[in-house]
């Protein structure tokens, strides 16, 4: 069955500090969306790739991804995108033609995963997973605390979740097209990924090994990061 991605890449980047939506930052001179996309396109298995652009950028994107050289097998649409995550998500979906059992959602602001990470999602959607996701242990211990009400407060620590039992998990998130559909019809809960609203469906997910090299460019310190990891493979 064809593989369709799509990528939300409509967000400002507010954490990353002033400047163009973070899709459109560059590392190392190319932009960060166009990393994402060859990162995609990297995987054999992947036929189509839906990037959600900015609302008002997705002539800039077209113009982008026609500029830079794609595999012959992959096939790109740009969609404008929403005002949060979950809305451009549903945005992208809308667009993927029927045929594409297969769909995996993947954040432009993960523009270094590896294609063994890509493919492992794949492999464990086709082998009937009906929702998988890249993850990986945490370093850090983790806490729960009553949030404070003003910023930088103390806050009461309540408890101190088992560890080995955590994972930070990344994408691209790999979904039956089906149970993506349904589950962004259903829920209307504020969510971080997609995962979590086939949780919500009470359909199965699993976890899969992720990538130190998947992380996500949230913070300026991030931007240092993937241009080294970048320059590391001489990109
Ligand atoms: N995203 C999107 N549409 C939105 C908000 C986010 O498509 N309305 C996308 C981002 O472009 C990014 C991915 O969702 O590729 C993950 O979101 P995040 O890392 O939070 O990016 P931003 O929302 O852009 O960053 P910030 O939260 O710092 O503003
Ligand atoms: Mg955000």
């Amino acid at each position: 069955a064809p593989v369709a991605v799509v990528i939300p890449a409509a967000g400002r980047g507010v954490r990353l500090g002033p400047g163009a939506p973070k899709a459109l930052r560059t590392l190392n001179g190319t932009p960060m969306l166009v990393h994402a996309v060859r990162a995609m396109a990297a995987s054999r298995a992947v036929s189509l790739v839906v990037v959600v652009a900015p609302p008002d950028g997705a002539g800039e994107v077209t113009s982008l991804l026609d500029a830079h050289a794609l595999p012959e097998r992959t096939r790109f649409l740009v969609v404008p995108g929403g005002e949060s995550r979950q809305e451009s998500v549903r945005l992208g979906l809308d667009a993927v033609p029927p045929g594409h059992d297969v769909v995996l959602v993947h954040d432009a602001a993960r523009p270094l995963v590896p294609v063994e990470t890509v493919d492992a999602v794949i492999g464990a959607v086709r082998e009937g997973a009906a929702a998988v996701v890249p993850a990986l242990p945490l370093a850090d211990t983790v806490k729960e605390v009553e949030p404070a009400a003003v910023a930088g407060a103390p806050e009461p620590v309540l408890a101190t979740p088992d560890r080995s039992r955590l994972r930070a998990v990344q994408t691209p998130q790999g979904f039956d097209r089906a149970t993506l559909v349904r589950a962004h019809e259903t829920v209307t809960d504020d969510v971080t990924d997609d995962a979590s609203m086939v949780e919500q469906l009470g359909e199965p997910v699993v976890a899969v090994p992720g990538h130190e090299e998947a992380f996500k460019v949230t913070r300026p310190l991030d931007l240092v990061l993937a241009e080294a990891v970048l320059a590391r493979r001489r990109l």
